[in-house]
């Protein structure tokens, strides 16, 4: 079975086809997997300009799956069922692909389902790894996400935690930004901490201390059965506040936000790279320390990382030597799969169409919505 995954939840026009195998180790094949991304539109921007990037999806769809498709050396005719991002998402630019993938599905007379984005960043960790030891605890950590989830058995997918105000690649994405390293600040970022002192600068480490004024949701309550409520909880505003403070003290003239600065003022080229590496050091040892702690609460046998800041170096380095030290086999996808693709969207339609699972052709996009 072919599927062709479609995915336009934010500045990437994806798709990619993936094989079911039928073979019980490594059950999926990526054929194809072809991105357009908006980047160099949005920098100008300093940021995702979401009617600029629907006009660009509806400018790139049909090129970027007509390659899809000739790299995987197949045909319309060979696609079996269509997967797609229905959110969560910008939902200009998701409606460009769900829209596209309900016409190819209802003009080929296939199946089509509607995926959740996070589901995807998930099962990425599965297309590359093909089966892992589960219970498996996954996070995930994007752009607009930090979540953590238990998968128990494949295909299921339980929300533990969650950040409680920015993701974690948002909070990069606004440091860079505050240090001049332009956008998406992320892998700039990440470049040149390589280089800083990771203990140069004092910052917080987020935690929750005190009595807590926003108890989280009813529908986080009861999965960890253990320990304080918000132990799998992420808070990252605090600390870019203290970069901020920091970068004031310094001398560095920091605007109220809507300033983009192009360079970051009195701070030598080394300075900037403590800060870099002092912040992605507090970063990485929050996310892991969290991810490590629920996974053993959650009697985990493998542990997770997927989304745009599992590419980060350190995050990656970190955890590997983590799990090896605490006999925790910890799974990442490739760096190509690690930012938004197709392929994991057409993994996570393959795992919900083999339970026998489509879509209605009445879907619609969802900006936010509930994995299931
Ligand atoms: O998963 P993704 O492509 O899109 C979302 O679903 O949000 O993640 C994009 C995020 C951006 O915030 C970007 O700065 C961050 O991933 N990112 C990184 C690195 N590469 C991408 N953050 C830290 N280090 C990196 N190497
Ligand atoms: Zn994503």
């Amino acid at each position: 079975m072919n599927v062709l995954g479609i995915e336009t939840s934010c500045d990437e026009t994806a798709a990619a086809v993936v094989a079911a195998t039928h073979e019980p180790g490594r059950p999926w094949r990526m054929r194809s997997n072809v991105i357009a991304s908006q980047v160099e539109i949005h920098r100008e921007w300093g940021g995702v300009v979401p009617e600029i990037a629907s006009r660009q999806h509806l400018r790139d769809i049909c090129g970027v799956v007509e390659r899809a498709l000739h790299d995987a050396e197949c045909g319309w005719s060979d696609v079996d069922a269509l997967a797609v991002t229905q959110g969560p998402g910008l939902v200009g630019s998701l409606l460009v692909g769900v829209a596209f993938a309900k016409a190819a599905a209802a003009s080929l007379g296939r199946p089509v389902v509607a995926v959740h984005h996070l589901a995807g960043h998930i099962e990425s960790i599965f297309l590359e790894h093909g089966t892992i030891p589960l219970p498996a605890a996954v996070l995930v950590v994007s752009g607009g996400h930090t979540s953590l989830y238990l998968v128990p058995e494949v295909g299921v997918y339980r929300l533990v935690g969650r950040t409680r105000d920015d993701a974690a690649g948002e909070a990069y994405d606004k440091v860079a930004k505050l240090l001049g390293l332009g956008y998406p600040g992320g892998p700039a970022l990440d470049r040149l901490a390589r280089q800083g002192n990771d203990q140069a600068i004092e910052l917080p480490t987020p935690r929750f201390t005190h009595p807590d004024r926003n108890p989280p949701p009813a529908d986080l309550r009861t999965v960890l059965s253990a320990g304080p409520e918000h132990v799998a909880e992420f808070s990252f505003s605090g600390l870019k506040t203290a970069v901020v403070r920091h970068l004031q003290q310094r001398g560095v003239a920091v605007g109220t936000g809507l300033s983009v600065p192009t360079d970051a003022g009195p701070l030598s080229p080394s300075e900037v790279a403590d800060v870099c590496a002092s912040f992605q050091r507090v970063v990485v040892q929050t996310l892991l320390g969290r991810t490590f702690d629920a996974a053993r609460r959650l009697g985990a046998r493998s542990l997770g990382i997927a989304g745009g800041v599992s590419a980060n170096s350190r995050l990656r380095t970190d955890a590997l030597a983590r799990g090896a030290r605490e006999g925790l086999p910890v799974f990442i996808p490739a760096l190509s799969l690690s930012t938004d693709n197709a392929a994991m969207i057409a993994a996570a339609g393959l795992r919900r169409l083999e339970r026998g699972e489509s879509s209605d052709l009445d879907f619609n996009a969802q900006a936010t919505m509930a994995i299931g």
